[in-house]
């Protein structure tokens, strides 16, 4: 437990051993799952955390409020890394009312069976006395689901954001931040922004929009440090990235059965740093130990304006690490790209062809034809120097 404030106090958990986030994502510097309380005359619990940590979660819980009873659970968003223990909370705290909103009812019901008369129902701008001060309920769709909400609480000037503002990376004993946090945490921002939140730009838009009208000083986020001191950089951050936003650069991506393709790639990067163009390169396969394959490449497609994409032909087709990365694309509705690709083939070039068709439908500027090579990659056959001085 952690105390944030006179009324707050920081009750999440640090996960250093789950490998995968959603089962997909890469976690080298683990994650939390935070939850708040805010104490008054009455308690409120703000989301729950994933299971697994039931009896540190009771512990903090009951360092912060001792044998007083939490009278309120509001659920800002469903998601089980939040909510897997809103079963844990009710056996506690018999009485404990859930504040949902409409959309969380079928969600509720459904992972815990919980019944009507539990829950207290809130729209948006209802308030909630908790005595001395109130919390304020704004709905927050599609950030990242579509029951999520936030919380506002006015006297502490403090937002409770559910996944907004989110990130990767396991926080300190002491949460809230200090100047310059923010840039230790900048990647695994934008890589949890990009892997989680980026399909969902415009209703990320629309949620800054609506909390550009509250006097925030504090944002506590479900995932990563309590933000204040850098909370001006975190939103100016999540802004850029929910345009779509991004650097000259060139985020290389391939993937490669023998090597050829990623001989290619090593000299493209190779000609990139010649020129000091800013680049980041990506290995699909996941070759070498610490790479974060798709996770990685999405959060640079998400810093830089140029995708630039290497795949053998296999099966007359894609090489199927490269055509997850372009299935994640399509995904996250990516747009405003310069796109190149190339690649190795054996009999049949087909993966530049197919490559380009799905950037092309995408709507991104293809910057050529592409660079399909036969056989084992040369500079002759793949000069990577021209295509470095194209990009510049
Ligand atoms: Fe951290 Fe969408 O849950």
């Amino acid at each position: 437990m952690k105390k944030i404030s006179d009324r707050i106090f920081y009750v999440g958990v640090n996960d250093d051993d789950k490998a995968l986030f959603e089962g997909l994502w890469p976690l080298p510097y683990g994650v939390s799952y935070n939850s708040y309380l805010v104490v008054d005359e009455k308690v409120a619990l703000i989301d729950t955390v994933e299971c697994g940590f039931e009896e540190e979660y009771l512990d903090e819980i009951r360092e912060a409020i001792g044998e007083k009873p939490v009278d309120y659970l509001v659920v800002n968003h469903m998601e089980p890394d939040h909510s897997s223990l809103i079963s844990l909370i009710c056996a506690a705290y018999p009485d404990v009312k859930i504040v949902v909103n409409a959309k969380t009812v079928p969600m509720i019901k459904g992972y815990h069976g919980t019944p009507e008369e539990r829950l207290l129902v809130v729209g948006e701008g209802d308030t909630l006395s908790l005595g001395t001060c109130s919390l304020n309920f704004y709905m927050a769709p599609m950030v990242h689901w579509p029951e999520t909400m936030v919380t506002w609480l006015p006297e502490e000037k403090t937002v409770f954001s559910g996944d907004a503002f989110g990130t990767f990376g396991a926080v300190a004993d002491d949460p809230t931040d200090e100047e310059g946090l923010f840039e230790q945490y900048r990647d695994e921002m934008i890589r949890y922004y990009s892997n989680i939140v980026g399909k969902y730009g415009v209703p990320v838009q629309t949620a800054l929009k609506k909390l550009s009208a509250l006097p925030v000083e504090r944002i506590c986020s479900t995932h990563g440090p309590v933000w204040k001191e850098c909370a001006f950089d975190v939103v100016a951050l999540y802004d850029r990235m929910s345009r779509y936003e991004v650097e000259r650069g060139v985020c290389i991506v391939y993937g490669s059965m023998y090597g050829n393709t990623a001989a290619a790639a090593d000299a493209l990067a190779m000609e990139l740093e010649k020129r000091g163009i800013p680049y980041a390169i990506h290995d699909l396969a996941c070759n070498n130990a610490g790479e974060l394959g798709v996770s990685g490449a999405l959060r640079d497609v998400f810093k830089y304006d140029t995708i630039v994409v290497g795949s053998p032909t296999y099966n007359n087709g894609i090489f199927p690490p490269v055509e997850t990365f372009m299935n994640a694309l399509q995904a996250r509705l990516i747009k405003g790209r310069r796109f190149y690709a190339f690649g190795s083939y054996t009999w049949a070039p087909a993966s530049v062809r197919l490559l380009n068709e799905r950037a092309a439908a995408m709507g991104f500027e293809l910057l050529g034809e592409g660079l399909p090579f036969p056989q084992a990659y040369t500079e002759q056959k793949c000069d990577m120097s021209k295509l470095a001085d194209l990009l510049a």
